[in-house]
């Protein structure tokens, strides 16, 4: 399976050259993330793709991942921080379109979601939100190897400078984990020439019949 290669071939680049990701590669990425699962399949997450220096430098204050600055470009992944009964109605809405369906045929759908988003604490929402923003990552990382376009997931950053750096909290988001990406400096990243360490599949997985 090509993919295997992709995932032994991808690290979580340090040190990135100068050399740009293309647009069309980045809209790619950012298309296998939106063809992500996610609970429900109401997509409770949004992505910031962001390569403004101003900014960017802004993000990185304080952090130890130089690559949120320096890299091609940084996405943010945006969790919600809460599941309105407005943002299911219109979720439901678009459902209902896009399978040709008559408006009102997944009330039922809809009448089990909001009391059951409404039930939650903030708390929980935000964290099952960002679950699902953590599996549109593993997307993201897929879909950049198979570009040969290099990556780092970083959950080191100060999650309360990018919400509000981004002014994230007033669109009911919050930083979740952020990935940069662009191509490795292999000269300049001491990673790049070492093997990758992973467990034997043996101790990783049982199968059990
Ligand atoms: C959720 C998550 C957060 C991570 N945060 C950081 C980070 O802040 N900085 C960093 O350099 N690497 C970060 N990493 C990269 C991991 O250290 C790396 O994936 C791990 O060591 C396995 O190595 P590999 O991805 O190169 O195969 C993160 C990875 C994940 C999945």
């Amino acid at each position: 399976m090509e993919l295997i290669k992709n995932l032994q071939w991808r690290y979580a680049v340090k040190k990135y050259s100068d050399e740009s990701v293309s647009e069309n590669k980045i809209d790619q990425i950012i298309e296998a993330i939106n063809l992500s699962a996610s609970s429900c399949g109401i997509q409770p997450y949004r992505l910031m793709v962001i390569t403004n220096p101003a900014i960017r430098q802004k993000l990185a204050e304080g952090s130890f991942n130089a690559q949120i600055h320096a890299s091609s470009h940084l996405l943010v992944f945006a969790a919600f921080n809460t599941i309105t009964s407005g943002y299911i109605a219109d979720y439901v809405a678009m459902m209902e379109e896009q399978r040709n369906l008559e408006s009102g045929a997944l009330n039922a759908l809809k009448d089990t979601l909001t009391p059951y988003f409404s039930g939650q604490t903030a708390q929980q929402t935000a964290i099952w939100s960002s679950k699902q923003a953590y599996i549109g990552l593993g997307t993201a990382l897929i879909a950049a190897a198979e570009l040969k376009v290099d990556a780092t997931p970083m959950e080191g950053f100060n999650p309360e400078l990018f919400d509000e750096v981004l002014g994230l909290s007033e669109k009911n988001l919050h930083a979740s984990v952020i990935l940069s990406l662009g191509y490795r400096d292999t000269d300049n990243d001491y990673l790049a020439s070492l093997p990758k360490v992973r467990l034997p599949i043996s101790e990783f997985s049982k199968k059990i019949d």
